[in-house]
């Protein structure tokens, strides 16, 4: 894993971007994973402040964000389809059709996961899955468990996931839904490349976890150790108790 190590969470911010940027100029067909959460917010900044500069084109690439809440859609601002709108779809180029969020409203969550994953396939697979990182070490939402599904499925989220969400649903934790549909672990590792961002020391224990500590589904993101081409973009805090 390469470890780009950044001052602060803007410089966490402008490097992501700057791959996005670089990835689109060579590849402007590219298929981009997308997380949501606190920490990509800046980088979501920073490619709507390029794209309105006349940097950056969205027209031809298509996105796949890694998970969604079940029983909330686009008119609820804690749906991560809500954020997606605010935070990049509302503010760029892309084409609606060409922004995919799992449906939390399906009537199936099922059949609803299993046509995510095709929709992956048939637009080539992941170029780039820009990813962040629960403080449990969860990835998308696959909680730390004694196993893991590898495809996109359904999960039932851990009380520490809810309360770390809670900021969406008016710091009410009881709002925040109990269930969630989420990339597998299989999913995630079949991007061609990975980015990884983090910033914050309440994160450093578990970056340092997974980095150096043994692959275990306690802990999802030690699965990364396992992918060719991983970037760890985190500021000074966040790598703190790095060896
Ligand atoms: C959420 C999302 C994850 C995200 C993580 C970290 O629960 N499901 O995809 O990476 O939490 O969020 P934050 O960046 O707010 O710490």
């Amino acid at each position: 894993m390469i470890i780009s190590l950044c001052d602060d969470p803007q410089d966490v911010a402008d490097l992501a971007a700057q791959r996005v940027a670089d990835l689109l100029h060579d590849q402007p067909r590219a298929v981009l994973g997308l997380p949501t959460g606190r920490t990509p917010i800046l980088m979501y900044d920073e490619l709507a402040e390029r794209h309105a500069a006349g940097e950056i084109d969205f027209s031809q690439v298509q996105t796949f964000n890694l998970d969604e809440f079940v029983g909330i859609g686009l008119d609820h601002e804690g749906s991560y389809r809500a954020y997606m709108q605010r935070y990049l779809f509302g503010r760029v180029n892309l084409p609606t059709g060409q922004g995919h969020v799992l449906d939390g409203l399906a009537a199936d969550a099922d059949v609803e996961c299993a046509r995510f994953e095709e929709r992956i396939a048939a637009a080539g697979g992941l170029d780039l899955q820009i990813l962040g990182l629960g403080a449990n070490g969860h990835i998308g939402f696959n909680e730390p468990a004694d196993g893991l599904m590898a495809r996109t499925h359904t999960v039932a989220l851990l009380d520490a996931s809810r309360h770390s969400n809670a900021g969406f649903f008016n710091g009410d934790v009881d709002q925040v839904p109990t269930h969630a549909m989420t990339m597998g672990m299989g999913t995630i590792l079949k991007a061609r490349r990975i980015l990884l961002l983090v910033t914050g020391d309440e994160k450093a224990a578990t970056v340092a976890a997974m980095l150096r500590g043994p692959i275990t589904t306690h802990l999802p993101a030690s699965f990364l150790q396992l992918h060719p081409e991983v970037e760890l973009i985190c500021d000074g805090a966040a790598a703190s108790q790095i060896r």
